[in-house]
């Protein structure tokens, strides 16, 4: 049972349009309830999500609500920041329509929080982050909203006229919110409170001084936790590109708390139709490769990520039903661990409703 919020007309929302991310999404709650936040965890999911996993969903969630899809279908603005699969961020607009709440805090289901951050909710909207890549805008993995129907008819309205410059959500939300780069210094959130977990290119220095002050780590890019190999027998996550020591920290904490918290919840003889969620995960003891067919395995999981994003899963082979029985089996038997943009293309005005 989730629990219950003192505050609750004032709610964490994330979204998870398919059941790859909605492992995000539970991890992110199991992080929320970990650092005991006193507000209501609601969880947006598309008509795609499975039955299975919307059950485990509403075990952590106080809220798990179906939206429709909306997709920018904005391939040229996609293709400038390389995420063709990012149209269907234009489906957090539902989350002006939460009319239950009188202020929000989106979420988005890569993120992790590190530490109670509560006071978020005594910001106004919108207030967000900067952005790494120009800090003129907002970072919109994580902003403080508040729900009105009015606000989500204008932006709706607003990206049919005008679009979105990155094709996604963040460049509709920074041209929406446009006062947000100069008008009042208090709309900026820190930057402890997004996290994004490439910064060391930018600024070993800094994360070396501040990466114990932390409190929500947004794992950016197309590489999200959930794609790299976890040994369930050593509990340790292996990161496939070369990424920071202190990335993989945070990486590890994310494992952590799905080794701990999701994974023991989500047994496939309950739940079966969750075999495609956990079909996607590389759970692998580091005794069962060497380094060098490791990397082969890497390529090999790559691939068949790529096979299962176009629906073509190997039912009878690696996705067999019986391989993805025997991954879960093994980590759910081990014991746990102590441890705990550019804007220069033309906008295009195109939502479109897809169900
Ligand atoms: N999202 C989703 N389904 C998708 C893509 C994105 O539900 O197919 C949601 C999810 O909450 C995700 C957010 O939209 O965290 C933004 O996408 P992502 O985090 O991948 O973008 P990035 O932060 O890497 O730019
Ligand atoms: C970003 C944000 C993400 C957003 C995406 C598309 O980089 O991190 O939240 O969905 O751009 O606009
Ligand atoms: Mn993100």
């Amino acid at each position: 049972m989730p629990s219950v919020p003192t505050v609750s007309d004032q709610a964490w929302v994330t979204l998870a349009t398919n059941d790859t991310y909605a492992l995000g999404a539970l991890v992110l709650a199991h992080s929320l309830s970990r650092a005991r936040t006193s507000r209501a965890l609601v969880v947006m999911v598309a008509p795609q999500v499975s039955p299975g996993i919307r059950e485990v969903l509403a075990e952590v969630y106080n809220e798990v609500k179906e939206v429709d899809v909306l997709d920018s279908r904005d391939e040229a603005n996609l293709a400038l920041i390389q995420r063709p699969e990012l149209g269907v961020t234009f489906t957090k607009l539902h989350c002006w329509r939460l009319g239950n709440y009188n202020k929000c805090v989106f979420l988005d289901a890569d993120t992790l929080v590190m530490q109670n951050c509560d006071e978020l909710f005594e910001h106004e909207e919108l207030s967000a982050a900067p952005d790494c890549g120009w800090p003129d805008c907002f970072n919109s993995g994580v902003f403080v909203f508040c729900p009105n129907e009015q606000t989500y008819q204008d932006l709706l309205n607003f990206a049919l006229s005008y679009g979105s410059f990155d094709g996604g959500d963040q460049g509709l939300l920074n041209l929406f919110f446009h006062e947000w780069a100069r008008k009042d210094i208090k709309n900026h959130l820190p930057f402890v409170y997004n996290m994004v977990s490439t910064a060391a290119y930018s600024y070993l220095p800094a994360v070396k001084q501040f990466a114990k002050d932390v409190k929500i780590v947004h794992f950016l890019g197309s590489t999200k936790p959930w794609m790299h190999n976890f040994d369930p027998v050593a509990g340790q996550v292996t990161v496939k590109d070369a990424v920071e020591s202190f990335s993989q920290g945070f990486l590890q904490t994310w494992w952590d708390i799905f080794a701990s918290d999701v994974l023991p919840r989500m047994s496939a003889g309950e739940h079966a139709d969750l075999t495609h969620a956990l079909g996607r995960l590389n759970l692998q003891s580091s005794s069962e490769v060497c380094s060098d067919e490791a990397s082969a395995d890497v390529k090999t999981e790559q691939e068949r990520y790529a096979a299962w994003e176009k629906g073509q899963m190997d039912y009878m082979g690696t996705d067999s039903f019986a391989n993805i029985q025997a991954k879960l089996d093994a980590a759910i038997s081990t014991p746990k661990r102590a441890k705990s943009k550019s804007p220069e293309a033309e906008p295009e005005p195109d939502v479109e409703e897809t169900t």
